[in-house]
């Protein structure tokens, strides 16, 4: 069981440090489960100095899968292992609708990524649209047969299903609807599977007490350290 807190666009390096001294001593003695933070690249220092020797790993939110060369603006596996960086987030629907991220590049990431050593959570998730429209399935086999090609079934990596019309929308995928998604992302690819999707304190146990729901990926809750660690307690619950 892994929670993972995506910070987005938020927290500078100094407000990164003041809230991971937040975290640290209420998480300590927690081994049930993983925690992750994921700060914006500037703010991953100040993060991993603030928790070192706790239990809490630090993410980033994308790398880049070149080693280095000519591409403005990203950062490779290698910089950020050598920062002390545990993984990355790979193929946010964030980085798909605003920064041209498709299915392709989402693997070449996470390929890159894991060979590196890091740690990896690769996202997938279809519009409110393509549910609706009976889609869902086509549309998460199309996002993970790049996956399943270039990489298979790594034990570092991990899949994030975040469905796009619950994300900062306060709509959250039903227990049912997000087990019988991840059922179906199982049946492409057997490894861990993350749900995503305005995961809060209070739905967080039913969620996470579902069979094939391994941990979340949680976004806006992960800015306070009250429902951060509200979550990190009820997935805890489910695996005590
Ligand atoms: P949310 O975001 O929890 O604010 O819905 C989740 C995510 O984008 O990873």
């Amino acid at each position: 069981m892994l929670i993972a807190g995506n910070w987005k666009l938020f927290k500078t390096p100094s407000q990164a440090a003041g809230f991971c001294r937040e975290l640290r001593q209420p998480l300590d003695d927690v081994s049930e489960i993983e925690i992750a933070v994921c700060p914006p690249y500037v703010s991953l220092t100040s993060a991993i100095e603030v928790l070192a020797g706790s239990k809490v790993a630090v993410y980033s939110q994308n790398v880049h899968w070149a080693e280095n060369g000519a591409f403005t603006g990203e950062v490779s596996a290698a910089m950020l292992r050598e920062l002390g960086v545990d993984g990355a987030i790979v193929g946010h629907s964030e980085r798909r609708q605003y920064f041209g991220e498709t299915d392709e590049t989402t693997a070449l990431r996470a390929k890159a990524a894991l060979e590196a050593g890091l740690k990896v959570i690769a996202c997938v998730g279809e519009l409110e649209a393509e549910r609706d429209s009976g889609e869902t399935e086509t549309v998460l086999e199309r996002q993970m047969i790049p996956i399943i090609k270039e990489i298979g079934a790594h034990e570092r990596l991990v899949i994030a299903y975040e469905p796009i019309w619950a994300i900062g929308t306060g709509k959250t995928a039903t227990p049912a609807q997000a087990q019988e998604t991840h059922a179906f992302i199982r049946g492409l690819l057997d490894v861990p599977i993350l749900y995503g999707g305005s995961v809060k304190p209070d739905n967080a146990a039913e969620l996470m007490g579902q069979p094939d729901v391994d941990g979340a990926l949680v976004g806006g809750a992960s800015l306070a350290a009250e429902s951060f660690i509200g979550i990190c307690e009820a997935a805890r619950q489910t695996v005590a």
